[in-house]
C-alpha cells in the first residue's frame, strides 16, 4: 500500500497547563467559526484540562454549546451507561453536566449479542454522517499506539466495531477499575477510517510516559503496528505534545 504522507503540524507546549490552553483555543476557534459544530471527543487523562478550560469558558460566557454535536470515540464492552467506569459517565462528569451541549453520543456498551452490537454501530456511523461528519476530531494516543481503542493491528479502512483491548491497554486502566482483571477486554471504537474522515484531527500527548510511543507514531513508519501513525496520512492533522512527551521526537519545533 502507498500513502500519501502529509506533514502534519507539531506544536510543543512547555507544560500540560500550556497544552490544554493551546488544545482549547483550536475547539474554541471551532467553535466560533462553526457554531453547529461536530465534535469528536476522546477520555483518558489526558483530555481532561482542556474540558475544564471548555467549561470555564462557558461558564464565563466565551463558548455556547447549543448547536455542537458530539461523538466520543469508545466506550468499555460490555458496560452499562450508569456505571462509574463507563465512558458515558466520565464524559457526563467532566464536560457535559457542565455545559448546554444538547446532543452528545458516546458508542453503546450495552448492545447485545454481537449482531447486535454491529447494528449499533452501523448506527454510530450514520448518525456521524447524517450530522455532516466530523469537523474536528480530539484524540489522545495509548501506549500500545492505540488512537480510540483501535489497538495494534487495525487497518486504515476499519470502522465502528467491538475491538479486543490490548493487555498494556487493560494494565493502563487497572488502577481505575480496581484491578486488571476488572477491566473488560472489549471495547466499541470508532474505526480508524471513521477518525480519519474527520476534516481536522488533534492528537495530544503529555508526559514522559508517552515520548517513546510519540517517537514511534510520529518518526517511524506509517504501519498498522502503530495505528496512530495512521494519522500521519491526514491533510489537516496536528500533534499537540507537552515538552514531556516531545523529548524523544527528533526534531521538535518550539513554541
Ligand atoms: P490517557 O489515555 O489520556 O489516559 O493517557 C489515552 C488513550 O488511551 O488514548
Amino acid at each position: 500500500m502507498t500513502f500519501q504522507l502529509n506533514t502534519p503540524i507539531v506544536v510543543v507546549a512547555p507544560d500540560y497547563a500550556h497544552l490544554c490552553e493551546r488544545v482549547a483555543d483550536q475547539i474554541s476557534a471551532q467553535m466560533q467559526a462553526r457554531p453547529n459544530a461536530v465534535l469528536g471527543l476522546a477520555t483518558g487523562s489526558t483530555p481532561l484540562g482542556v474540558y475544564e478550560i471548555l467549561v470555564q469558558r462557558y461558564q464565563n460566557g466565551e463558548l455556547d454549546f447549543s448547536g455542537v454535536t458530539c461523538f466520543n470515540l469508545d466506550e468499555y464492552y460490555p458496560m452499562l451507561p450508569e456505571s462509574p467506569h463507563s465512558y458515558q459517565a466520565f464524559m457526563q462528569e467532566h464536560l457535559f453536566r457542565h455545559i448546554n451541549c444538547r446532543r452528545w453520543l458516546v458508542p453503546d456498551g450495552q448492545a447485545g449479542s454481537p449482531a447486535q452490537v454491529a447494528q449499533s454501530c452501523r448506527e454510530y456511523e450514520t448518525q456521524i454522517k447524517d450530522a455532516g461528519g466530523i469537523d474536528l476530531q480530539l484524540l489522545g494516543i495509548g501506549r500500545t499506539g492505540h488512537i480510540g481503542f483501535n489497538e495494534p493491528g487495525s487497518p486504515p479502512d476499519s470502522r465502528s466495531r467491538l475491538v479486543s483491548l490490548a493487555p498494556q491497554t487493560r494494565e493502563d486502566a487497572a488502577e481505575a477499575f480496581g484491578g486488571f482483571d476488572a477491566v473488560p477486554q472489549q471495547a466499541v471504537s470508532m474505526g480508524v477510517g471513521t477518525i480519519l474522515e474527520a476534516r481536522e484531527i488533534i492528537l495530544m500527548a503529555s508526559g514522559a510516559a508517552k515520548a517513546e510511543i510519540v517517537r514511534g507514531a510520529w518518526s517511524g513508519e506509517v504501519t498498522g503496528r502503530v495505528p496512530a501513525s495512521w494519522v500521519r496520512t491526514h491533510p489537516n492533522a496536528a500533534l499537540y505534545l507537552d515538552q514531556d512527551a516531545a523529548s524523544r521526537l527528533e526534531e521538535t519545533p518550539q513554541e
